[in-house]
């Protein structure tokens, strides 16, 4: 075993980031209170700080948001496609300019390493804006049809595993498409969404274009219920998105839904072992193993299985597990104390059931909520944590001896969202890729992502793309 490398410190300041001790919804251009009167705590999954105090979206802020977004809607169809191009060009600009800003913020409220939010989530943000706004003035060019129309008031509902970039996957193609929007983040990270409320007054949108509510699934259930809305976009858990859909079923309203994933990350024996190894740990460990498209299922061939996993454990010992903030941490805190459990408990269940465990040698903070990169081998296809999602940084290692048996193995899922392939030979994974169902397929790479590749899923992912040209059909409808 290799040393570990002693660093020291190298913690991003927080004074970048100013917080109100409490903060309203935004509605109308402004913030404002609650109607409800109740507010909910947003804490710091690292250390169990408070950091800010958020509305509570009941029913009554809910109807006033759809209010606004109504009348927003109408504003925002008078302003020509190329103007309205021009307000996405801004508003991509401001969140450029305040970028560390919203990394650090980000890192705060929801637990993720900075250098991902610094490197990923807040290029990607920004990259999406400027990728829709280019969009906005040639929808009739491309589709050479003017018969598509925006759907009017577009719902979004949002998870805490991308907070911002969520919302920008949303945000952006709705208001590109000419859709007015309510939007609800999750409960755990509501607050770089209310510092994008503050850009977008800046960038001088108009008013009621972008409302934007805070709670939790209750007030995502009065937005999903609510009469006056034209279209529902939701991320998140599969047993919601089945309930939104039942509520939906029959309304004539728009429904995109993008759930939960199992994928497969398929390693050849003739792969690149390093590079594989390398893609492996991106796949499950990257943002705490908190996505949906995570590579979770390491399928392996039989013959390479003892290298393979000894190189594996070598550089899970290298990640370094802790403070959000330090720019040297790999592995931040998990998002929230109830997401904690639900690993704790999946992970029990692999141990009961005869999984063979291995758990790196960090040290945990005292506070806040973490857990160690973990390793199943031995694992069967009917174990838990081979077919549910776990949602953290846990990956399960199953055995396969020919291409037919790994396909057979990947697909054996409910889901059908992503999926890795390790392979020199070109033939082979295209092959491979043909018989996978799965939305997202990568190649000797994993989790990269680009506003123009469209993103979703098969089966119990979900349905609808967000990203690309596709993305925007998701906010289209065909006028009758
Ligand atoms: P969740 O599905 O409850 O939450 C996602 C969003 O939906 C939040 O904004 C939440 O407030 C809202 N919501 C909750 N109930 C709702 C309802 N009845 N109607 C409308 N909106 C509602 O997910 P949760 O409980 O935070 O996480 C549980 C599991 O879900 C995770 O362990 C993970 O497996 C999966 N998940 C998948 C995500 C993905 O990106 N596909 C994101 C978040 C969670
Ligand atoms: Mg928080």
């Amino acid at each position: 075993m290799i040393e570990k490398w002693s660093y020291s410190d190298s913690v991003e300041s927080r004074e970048i980031v100013s917080l109100e001790d409490k903060y309203g919804h935004f509605i109308d251009g402004s913030f404002v209170s609650p109607k409800s009167k109740k507010y909910f705590d947003s804490i710091s999954p690292s250390t169990e700080e408070l950091l800010s105090q958020v509305s509570f979206g009941g029913e009554a802020d809910v109807d006033n948001a759809v209010s606004s977004a109504r009348e927003g809607f109408k504003t925002w169809q008078k302003v020509k496609p190329v103007e309205r191009s021009k307000y996405l060009f801004k508003i991509a600009r401001l969140i450029q300019e305040r970028s560390r800003e919203f990394a650090v913020l980000e890192s705060m409220d929801g637990g993720k390493p900075i250098k991902e939010s610094r490197d990923v989530d807040l290029p990607q943000v920004s990259a999406n804006f400027f990728y829709f706004a280019g969009w906005a003035d040639k929808l009739d060019i491309s589709w050479g049809t003017d018969k598509l129309k925006p759907y009017g008031v577009a719902g979004q509902i949002i998870p805490w595993n991308f907070p911002l970039l969520m919302l920008a996957w949303k945000v952006a193609p709705a208001l590109a498409t000419g859709n007015s929007v309510v939007l609800k983040p999750a409960e755990t990270t509501p607050l770089t969404a209310l510092l994008f409320a503050e850009i977008c007054a800046e960038a001088g949108l108009p008013d009621g274009v972008f409302n934007l509510v805070t709670g939790n699934g209750e007030t995502g259930a009065f937005i999903v219920n609510h009469e006056d809305i034209d279209k529902i976009a939701f991320t998140g858990s599969t047993g919601v998105g089945k309930q939104i859909q039942s509520t939906l079923a029959g309304t004539g309203k728009g429904l995109t839904l993008e759930l939960g994933g199992k994928a497969a990350n398929i390693v050849y024996e003739d792969a690149s072992i390093d590079q594989a190894v390398e893609g492996v740990v991106n796949g499950i460990f990257f943002n705490q193993g908190h996505v949906c498209c995570a590579g979770s299922r390491l399928l392996i061939q039989e013959s390479i299985e003892n290298e393979f996993i000894e190189k594996l454990e070598r550089r899970m010992q290298q990640l370094r597990v802790g403070n959000p903030l330090d720019k040297n941490t790999d592995i931040g805190a998990i998002n929230s104390k109830q997401q904690l459990n639900k690993i704790t408990e999946l992970v029990e269940s692999g141990i009961n059931d005869g999984g063979s465990i291995y758990q790196t040698e960090c040290e945990l903070p005292g506070n806040g909520f973490w857990f160690k990169p973990t390793l199943f081998t031995n694992v069967q296809p009917a174990y838990r944590i081979a077919r549910e999602e776990i949602f953290g940084p846990v990956l399960t290692t199953i055995t396969f001896r020919t291409p037919e048996e790994a396909v057979e193995i990947a697909n054996n899922t409910e889901y059908g969202l992503s999926a890795g392939i390790w392979s020199e030979k070109g033939s082979k994974v295209l092959w491979t890729a043909d018989n996978l169902d799965a939305g997202v397929i990568w190649s000797n790479t994993f989790n990269k992502f680009d506003p123009s590749s469209p993103f979703g899923g098969y089966k119990e992912s979900g349905f609808g793309r967000e990203g690309g040209r596709h993305g925007l059909l998701s906010y289209l409808k065909e006028e009758k």
